[in-house]
């Protein structure tokens, strides 16, 4: 069994590997692929296709075997059943939006890191308490934003997040200024109209300029 310092140290390289992770939201599982070889070729090798559609374990097992340069990870994954799912399809993380003690245990059994959500104190004290110090921060904007993080530095030392939700262009630097952010995740690299009509070159455009981002 990998052990839980092991699972956070794969977590963190593919976290700091690159400032801006894709959360990717696939209706179509044809799409996947080149969707995936677009933000890699970007410079985002690591997203997040969220068990949001039907097609979303076709498209990360799709990824996993077509697109060596991708880390395919799940997000939105709710239960030890769907977190088990992911696994099997190929998934290297998985992402919840909160953190449950099933997911805790399903986490615990297999060799895939966790990425769980938390938003308040006890939330995060909970979560720190089962061994997880890499932390999402969703929905980001609406639960406080840049100035809601910057606060939970100085209580929570060892802590550090990836914020999702509600961050684009405009917002992505503020969060990615604070020291205890690791990256940020969002949808913006990947419009549905662009992957809709295969725009792929720009898409590969917009992944470049996330990439761009500097952090903290
Ligand atoms: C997530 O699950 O991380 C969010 O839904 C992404 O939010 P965004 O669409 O506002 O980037």
């Amino acid at each position: 069994m990998t052990s839980g310092a092991q699972k956070t140290q794969d977590l963190l390289g593919i976290m700091t590997a690159q400032p801006v992770i894709p959360v990717l939201k696939i209706a179509n599982v044809a799409d996947a692929v080149p969707l995936a070889r677009a933000l890699a070729a970007g410079g985002l090798p690591a997203v997040e296709i969220t068990l949001r559609t039907p097609a979303a374990l076709d498209a990360i097992r799709a990824v996993a075997v077509e697109v060596p340069e991708a880390v395919v990870g799940a997000g939105t994954i709710l239960d030890a059943r769907q977190f088990d799912a992911a696994a099997a399809a190929g998934s290297r993380f998985i992402v919840s939006p909160g953190f449950t003690l099933q997911l805790a245990a399903a986490a615990a059994n297999s060799r895939v890191p966790l990425l769980p959500g938390a938003i308040t104190p006890g939330e995060i004290m909970a979560a720190a308490e089962a061994g997880y110090s890499i932390l999402k921060f969703f929905p980001a904007a609406e639960a406080g934003g840049a100035a809601f993080l910057k606060a939970l530095a100085s209580p929570f030392a060892g802590i550090r997040f990836c914020p999702t939700g509600g961050i684009g262009p405009a917002n992505a630097a503020h969060y990615l200024a604070l020291d205890n952010v690791v990256c940020v995740g969002g949808s913006w690299v990947a419009p549905d109209t662009l992957v809709a009509a295969g725009k792929w070159g720009e898409i590969t455009d917009l992944a470049r300029e996330a990439a761009a981002l500097k952090r903290a």
